[in-house]
């Protein structure tokens, strides 16, 4: 026995609230968690191809341009970063997004970092992977308001582009087209990946990389039920929960119209269902919720309590939880900002 564990051994339990085994902590994390990975090489597309489609450097850099190029929307005035900023945790911080024409959009804008190991896309899930997700926002009227073939007339019209589409797709016969616009951004969004959080690091064997409050705030997560729906990678993004799983939040945090997963499904079942957010990053994200009314996240994690769980967390268990979600907060993707090909007599004009 260490001299500490003497000490603790000679206070009552309830003052051991300090006393956190590090290694059973990391064992039982473990078991429930997995660390970011500091790079990934392929993209799997399905479960009978665990090869996946290998990343090119030609792929990443085409779809970091195109991420980037606010001409892939009809205005000419909205990228993919208009929404999903690189400096700003991917988000807007924007209770919902505005878009074309400056539309307000129904939902608040989540984070695109570490989206390449969500299971499936978008608060209800419906797209199933970032290639299929990225024809959305484009098309969206009150998003990019673009058509598929006005983008690739666009990406036509500006042969710099020709000759990245020709290199990154080399032996297509038709390089430049949607799905190949598609197919490059998720290759670029799979470089944006956010490694090395006090939390990996601890994950790693590292026990000084979260500080005591942490700790107990993983703890608290585990036990009191958190991690029924907030496992894995990215601590959610996997399945789907009803959002008032045991008392429904006010109509401020769940709008009556939007009713998830339903308007996927067409099953009664799934009314006000919301796949579990991932929580990477959250603490960079705010404000909360596919809503976006909540800016606290300590009321988040209250909210998620009663709504989720039907029980209060008491003050420190929140406190601490809040002191966790700080602690996933990774390495930061360090992205250069493109030059962007040069447009030609060619080139669709901004339109309303
Ligand atoms: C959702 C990427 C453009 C607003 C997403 C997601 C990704 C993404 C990966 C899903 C993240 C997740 O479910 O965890 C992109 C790309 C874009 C783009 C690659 C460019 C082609 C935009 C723009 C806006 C926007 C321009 C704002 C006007 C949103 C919103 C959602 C979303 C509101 C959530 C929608 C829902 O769940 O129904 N985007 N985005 N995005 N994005 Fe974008
Ligand atoms: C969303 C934390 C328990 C399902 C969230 C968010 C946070 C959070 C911070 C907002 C993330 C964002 O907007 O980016 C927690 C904590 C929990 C907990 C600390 C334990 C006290 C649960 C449980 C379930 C669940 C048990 C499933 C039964 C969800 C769902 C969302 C969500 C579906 C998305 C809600 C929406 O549509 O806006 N959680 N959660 N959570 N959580 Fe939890």
């Amino acid at each position: 026995l260490t001299a500490t564990s003497l000490a603790l051994a000679a206070l009552p339990a309830s003052a051991q609230t300090a006393a956190i085994d590090s290694s059973a902590l990391r064992e039982e994390a473990k078991g429930v968690f997995e660390a970011i990975p500091a790079n990934l090489s392929a993209i799997k597309q399905t479960d009978e191809d665990p090869q996946g489609v290998a990343l090119t450097p030609e792929k990443i850099e085409l779809g970091k341009v195109l991420f980037f190029d606010p001409r892939m929307s009809r205005s000419g005035l909205i990228s993919c970063q208009t929404c999903h900023n690189v400096g700003l945790g991917g988000v807007d911080g924007l209770p919902t997004s505005v878009g074309h024409g400056w539309q307000k959009g129904p939902r608040n804008a989540p984070t695109m970092l570490n989206a390449i190991f969500n299971a499936a896309q978008f608060w209800d899930g419906r797209a199933p992977d970032l290639a299929e997700q990225a024809k959305g926002p484009v098309q969206a009227s009150v998003e990019m308001s673009n058509t598929p073939d006005e983008l690739v007339k666009t990406i036509n019209s500006m042969p710099e582009y020709v000759t990245a589409f020709q290199n990154a797709f080399p032996g297509e016969n038709d390089p430049v087209s949607f799905d190949n616009f598609a197919a490059a951004i998720e290759q670029f969004e799979a470089t944006l990946i956010t490694p090395n959080s006090p939390f990996d690091r601890f994950l790693a064997g590292d026990d000084a990389a979260m500080d005591e409050a942490q700790k107990r705030g993983l703890q608290a997560f585990m036990e009191t039920g958190c991690t029924a729906c907030h496992y894995g990678i990215n601590l959610g993004g996997q399945d789907y929960y009803p959002f008032g799983l045991v008392a429904k939040p006010g109509a401020e945090v769940l709008p009556v119209g939007d009713t998830g997963r339903f308007e996927v499904t067409k099953t009664v079942d799934d009314e006000y269902v919301f796949r579990a957010a991932p929580l990477r990053n959250v603490a960079l994200t705010a404000p909360y919720f596919h809503s976006g009314v909540v800016w606290d996240l300590k009321e988040a994690v209250q909210i998620m309590s009663s709504s989720q769980l039907g029980t209060e967390l008491n003050p420190q268990q929140v406190d601490d939880i809040v002191a966790f979600l700080s602690a996933v907060t990774g390495e930061q993707p360090q992205i250069v900002h493109p030059i962007l090909p040069v447009r030609t007599d060619a080139t669709p004009l901004p339109a309303p």
